[in-house]
Formats: C-alpha cells, structure tokens, sequence
C-alpha cells in the first residue's frame, strides 16, 4: 500500500510509521517536516498535499492540536484552535481525502481518552475527540467505493508522560511501539466506523 503519514514525526506518528514502512510504501507529511508539508487546519493546503502524493491506499492522521485550560478560562481562540485541527482539520482531510484514495482504501483519524475519561484542563478535548468519535462513525456510512474511516483513541503515551503525565493522575500509559498496533489494525484490516480505544488498564 501506498500510506501518508500526517505526523509522521510525532511521538506517536514515527512508531505508526516504524510499524507500517517495512511493508508499505511510507510518505511523511507534517506542518514543518516530512517528504510533504501540509497544515491540517488549512484545508487548501490538505488538498494541494494530497494532490502531490495521490492516489494513496491509506491515509492516517497522528495529529490535531487542542488546547488545555480550566473550562472558564477557555477563549474562543483556544477552542478554534480544536475546533480547526483537531475537529475540522480530520473531517476536512476525511472529505478531500476521499477524493485521492484508491478503491477499498481507508483514513485512520486519532482522538484520545480524555473523550471517555474526563481530566482537568481537559473540557475541549473531550469535546473535540467525542465529535470525531461520532463523526467517523456516521460518515462511514456514507463513504463510496468501499473506503473506511476509522478512529485510535489512545491514552496517555509512555513516552509522553514527561510532558503530559501531570494531566493524566493514576492512568495506565500505553508504549508507542503498542499503540501503533491500532492504527496498523485500522490500515491493514476489515473494520470501519471504529473507534479503537488503546486504553488497556484504564
Ligand atoms: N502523546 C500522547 O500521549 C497522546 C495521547 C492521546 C492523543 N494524542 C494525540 O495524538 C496526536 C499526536 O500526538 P503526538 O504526541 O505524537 O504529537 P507530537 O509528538 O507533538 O507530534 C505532532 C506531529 O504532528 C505534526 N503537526 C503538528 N501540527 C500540524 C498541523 N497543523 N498540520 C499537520 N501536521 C501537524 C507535527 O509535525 P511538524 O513538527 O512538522 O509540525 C508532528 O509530526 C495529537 O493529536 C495528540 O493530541 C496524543
């Protein structure tokens, strides 16, 4: 398969694609990094990325920015900032992406556990991840040409807990290199309208 990888070098975009690469064909895209630029809150520029590279077999998405506040401290600006990567940005590449993968082929969108477990701080995650959540599970239906959309859902990553693990009191983390399994079960299996929750222990 020919796969494009948006974060492919995050934290957990660059274990999705250690995992998919030795069988696949991997191209890299990020906002600053990757054989591909593209910023995913810009839609034009999703399309013009996705035009580059296309046609693709698969597409997955290890990115989506989202902000942290107390709920009565959260501007309009920090929920935008959701609302447009995080929400629109993977319903956006969801759309244009449909247009550039092959027959059968599948998008692989990322939310996290907050949307099931609440934490500080963490209202418009929630929010945003329960959106795409339901969002993915919906137009899966309505998807041509036997494409697939399905949702990871991970929870704290071990290798992220340095800056994250303060949120996340008392959470089971999960390894990179064992949540990548989802997104590879999301890529190379049946499954879609999914949500795959990597939240063992929790
Ligand atoms: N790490 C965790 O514990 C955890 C848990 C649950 C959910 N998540 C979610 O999973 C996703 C990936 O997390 P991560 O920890 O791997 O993040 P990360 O290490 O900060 O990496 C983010 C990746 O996304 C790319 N990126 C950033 N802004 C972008 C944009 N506007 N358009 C396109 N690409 C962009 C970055 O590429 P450039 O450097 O080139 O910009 C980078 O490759 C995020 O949505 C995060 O909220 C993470």
């Amino acid at each position: 398969m020919k796969i494009l990888i948006i974060g492919a070098s995050g934290t957990i975009g660059s274990r999705v694609t250690a995992a998919l690469e030795s069988n696949h064909q991997v191209i890299r895209a990020g906002k600053d990094s990757g054989e591909v630029s593209l910023d995913l809150s810009n839609p034009e520029s999703i399309r013009q990325a996705l035009s580059q590279v296309a046609p693709l077999d698969a597409i997955v998405c290890a990115a989506g920015a989202v902000a942290f506040n107390q709920f009565d401290k959260l501007s309009r600006e920090e929920w935008d900032l959701g609302i447009n990567s995080r929400l629109m940005g993977q319903v956006n590449l969801t759309q244009i992406g449909t247009e550039f993968l092959n027959d059968g082929g599948s998008i692989t969108l990322t939310s996290g556990i907050i949307a099931d477990h609440p934490i500080a701080m963490g209202t418009s995650a929630a929010t945003l991840n329960g959106a795409i959540e339901h969002f993915a599970k919906a137009v899966a239906q309505e998807l041509p040409r036997g494409l697939r959309v399905n949702v990871v859902s991970p929870t704290v990553v071990t290798e992220s807990l340095a800056v994250y693990g303060d949120y996340f009191p008392g959470f089971h983390s999960i390894d990179a290199k064992d949540l990548a399994l989802s997104y590879l079960r999301s890529v190379q299996g049946i499954e879609t309208g999914q949500t795959f929750k990597a939240h063992a222990g929790n």
